[in-house]
């Protein structure tokens, strides 16, 4: 188990360096194989969805295939909102014509004939070498049947949650439906349980239609191709058994070499931070988080291997594969309120515990981190955690639940210091670790982030 290029093998400049490195025997395979056959293979593979779930993707395949419904859509999640990941910008960059043909193999097996690709606009450098890839792709005939849109939608972490992702490709705001995306997809006619402030978008008179809709994530894509040309038996001699292949890991924060490196599933945590430089001279690391979507994974489970099912196991989740590291100077009260803050001010609002419960925590964290909190706080902490997730329509309120009181119960010493005014360690601020860059180890994070106010507003400007 180790650090394993695959994916991320070679920066390929141009189609016909990608052909003549094997690229799209996987699309004429599925097309022998069929649909049907083409979703049996991704299932033998065991394939599991990168983008935070690890769904099994053949079995999210069959579903929107056997929906009722008789039109189909496919779309490509690249959204990458997820604090601490940088990997599908990587990918994109390095080799657009993997997660492309990827798509096209996933719009054919489950019947779609038209496809989207969904970033978001200020992923210029991405945006633009996918679109490169796609007119060239086109023109050698490679999508023929297919007609695929990239829409360019906002930068909220919600456009990546894949419901609110659907509305966004229908020109809307990012605000989650309350049905998945098989049940209720793209341009669907109903039902929509009447939330909805807008009008279906259909011709009038038409039938009630669920368009079932499938969202796999840009990394999921770029493994399918290569499934398709190779076998799932081939793919699954990668990883282990329930996490078969690699998984394209970002390390940010506290390490030495901080970057994206491709880890074969299975390898454990503490490898992947080795290869990543591991602590800064002098110190020792904390924690870690895969994102703000699980619970903190404090230093004593480092050695956890980097599957699902271990990670579960451990107590906690693998994510996006990216992972935010903090060492002995960072005080966790101050990484729970940043944190907390990300993600009320992220909540959309539709689910009044969700966005009043993140409101309520992340302010008693502020006062706690400012020394001016008292126990009436910490109960307020408490009593929000218990009712944050009530009435969801999407998941950001158990992350806020998973996070925060994941904190508090690994490092009740930091806040118990907090109570008495006081903290011990050095280091007071820190950022949302939203990435927007990173270039030979140096990682560059979004600075608006930190004047985002819950209004999706910015101040000062
Ligand atoms: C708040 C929130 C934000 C998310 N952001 C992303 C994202 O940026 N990119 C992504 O691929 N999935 C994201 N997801 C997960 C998607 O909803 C969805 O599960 C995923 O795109 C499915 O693809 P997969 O099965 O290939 O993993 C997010 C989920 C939530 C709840
Ligand atoms: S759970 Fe929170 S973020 Fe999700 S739809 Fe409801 S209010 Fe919005």
């Amino acid at each position: 188990m180790t650090i394993l290029p695959f994916l991320t093998a070679a920066e390929v400049p141009s189609l016909d360096a990608y052909l003549a490195a094997g690229g799209g025997r996987g699309l004429e395979r599925a097309r022998s194989l069929g649909p049907e056959q083409t979703a049996k293979e991704i299932s033998l593979s065991r394939l599991r969805g990168r983008g935070g779930g690890g769904f099994p993707t053949g079995t999210k395949w069959t579903s929107v295939r056997n929906a009722p419904g008789s039109r189909r859509y496919a779309v490509c999640n690249a959204a990458e909102g997820e604090p601490a990941t940088f990997k599908d910008r990587t990918l994109m960059r390095a080799n657009p014509y993997q997660g492309i043909e990827g798509l096209a193999i996933a719009a054919m097996a489950v019947g779609a004939d038209e496809a989207y690709l969904a970033t978001k606009a200020t992923f210029t450098r991405e945006r633009h070498r996918v679109l490169e890839a796609l007119e060239d792709m086109g023109a050698a005939g490679m999508l023929e049947g297919l007609t695929v849109s990239v829409v360019a939608g906002p930068d909220e972490y919600l456009f990546g949650e894949e419901k609110a992702l659907l509305e966004v490709i229908e020109g809307n705001d990012p605000l989650p439906r309350v049905l998945p995306p098989f049940q209720h997809g793209l341009f669907a006619t109903g039902p929509q349980l009447g939330w909805e402030s807008h009008p279906p978008a259909s011709a009038p008179g038409a039938g009630p239609e669920p368009n079932p809709t499938l969202v796999n994530n840009w990394e999921t894509l770029s493994n399918v191709p290569h499934i398709l040309a190779r076998g799932p038996e081939w793919f699954r001699l990668m990883g282990t058994e329930k996490s078969p292949g690699t998984l394209v890991c970002t390390v940010v924060g506290d390490v030495a070499r901080p970057g994206v490196y491709e880890m074969e599933m299975g390898s454990p945590l503490s490898e992947l931070l080795e290869v990543a430089g591991g602590p800064l001279p002098g110190r020792r690391l904390k924690a870690a988080f895969s994102g703000v979507a699980n619970r903190v994974i404090p230093a004593t489970s480092f050695d956890t291997p980097l599957t699902y099912e271990d990670m579960r196991a451990a107590g906690t989740g693998l994510g996006a594969g990216g992972f935010a590291l903090y060492d002995d100077t960072a005080c966790m009260v101050d990484v729970a309120a940043v944190l907390s803050g990300f993600l009320a001010v992220e909540s959309c609002g539709q689910c009044p515990p969700c966005k009043r419960g993140t409101g309520d925590i992340t302010a008693a964290l502020e006062r706690l981190r400012a020394g001016n909190a008292d126990q009436a706080d910490l109960d307020v902490v408490g009593a929000r955690l218990r009712t944050v997730t009530d009435a969801n329509r999407c998941y950001l309120g158990t992350e806020e639940q998973l996070l925060v009181s994941s904190i508090l119960e690994t490092f009740p010493d930091d806040f118990v210091d907090h109570l008495g005014g006081a903290c011990r360690l050095p280091r007071r601020t820190h950022l949302v670790p939203k990435v927007e860059d990173i270039v030979d180890g140096t990682v560059t994070y979004d600075g608006r982030q930190a004047r985002k106010r819950p209004d999706w507003t910015y101040a000062g400007e």
